[in-house]
């Protein structure tokens, strides 16, 4: 059984045609990557996943069930965690608050929760959270700076947070989009680390990047998209050498240069 399935999944904005009868599959354990020109429909994929967009024709299956029509939070819930291409943070509140944000989703915890803080049950399981959420951070190597103010950690760090934000609902998938933009070559090592880490410790990884260095070190198989349609998909070797991948990124030299 493959954790995740994509069965013919096209989705129309208008008249664009933004992910086109795609075929896909994510085993349990594994590191794909999703790569492909800007606009390929990489990201859109990702929102098909997670709810914020359904299916226009075909199918999303997570561990065999159908979850096309799903919202957001029940997906979060099923066990699929995300990271956006853009930073999507809470600036004004804490690095440990972001986490804990996330681990709610999962948790008994609540709004009503929240009303009844005096009840010891509650505060047990708050206290079960952050100490989670500091599990989380350290992840990401984050637990020091779990006081500051979100806003004021570097860009990379933020980065790093989101992904913290993510492990905090326990997913079984974690879809991470565009991770390393924006890092520095030190970062982007760190980060590689990071991931590998978070795939040993029992969470499949489904990665969207550009940079070609980090998706041919880190993946074990891509897949590669251009204009929503899936031209390509095998391990890195075979994908650095495939004409058609090659073609698409043409007078990019992003494949070549990796
Ligand atoms: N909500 C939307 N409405 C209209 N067009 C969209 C929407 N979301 C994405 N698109 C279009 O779908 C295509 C794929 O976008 P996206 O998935 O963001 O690409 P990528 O992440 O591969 O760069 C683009 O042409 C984009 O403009
Ligand atoms: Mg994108």
């Amino acid at each position: 059984m493959s954790l995740l399935k994509l069965d013919n999944v096209t989705i129309r904005f208008g008249g664009l045609i933004a992910v086109d009868k795609v075929n896909l599959t994510v085993e349990q354990g594994e590191i794909l990557s999703l790569i492909g020109p800007n606009g390929a429909g990489k990201s859109t994929i990702f929102n098909l996943i997670t709810g914020i967009y359904s299916p226009t024709e075909g199918n999303i299956y997570f561990e065999d069930r159908s979850i096309g029509s799903k919202k957001p939070y029940h997906l979060a819930a099923a066990g699929i965690a995300r990271t956006f291409q853009t930073i999507h943070l809470f600036n004004n509140l804490t690095v440990l608050d972001n986490v804990l944000i996330g681990a709610h989703t999962r948790g008994k915890w609540n709004v009503t929760g929240a009303l009844l803080k005096f009840t010891p049950w509650v505060r047990g399981e708050e206290r079960e959270l952050t100490e989670w959420a500091y599990d989380c951070l350290e992840r990401v190597n984050l637990a020091d700076k779990a006081d500051e103010l979100a806003m004021n950690l570097s860009y990379g760090a933020q980065r790093r947070l989101e992904i913290a934000r993510g492990l905090a609902v326990r997913p079984k998938l974690l879809l991470l989009d565009e991770p390393a933009a924006g890092m520095n070559p030190q970062e982007k090592a760190t980060l590689l680390k990071m991931v590998k880490a978070i795939r040993d410790s029992g969470v499949t990884i489904f990665l969207v990047e550009h940079d070609m260095k980090f998706v041919m070190s880190i993946s074990e198989r891509i897949s590669v998209l251009d204009y929503g349609v899936k031209i390509a998909e095998g391990p890195p070797e075979a994908i650095r050498s495939n004409p058609k991948v090659i073609e698409a990124y043409l007078g990019k030299g992003a494949v070549n240069s990796a």
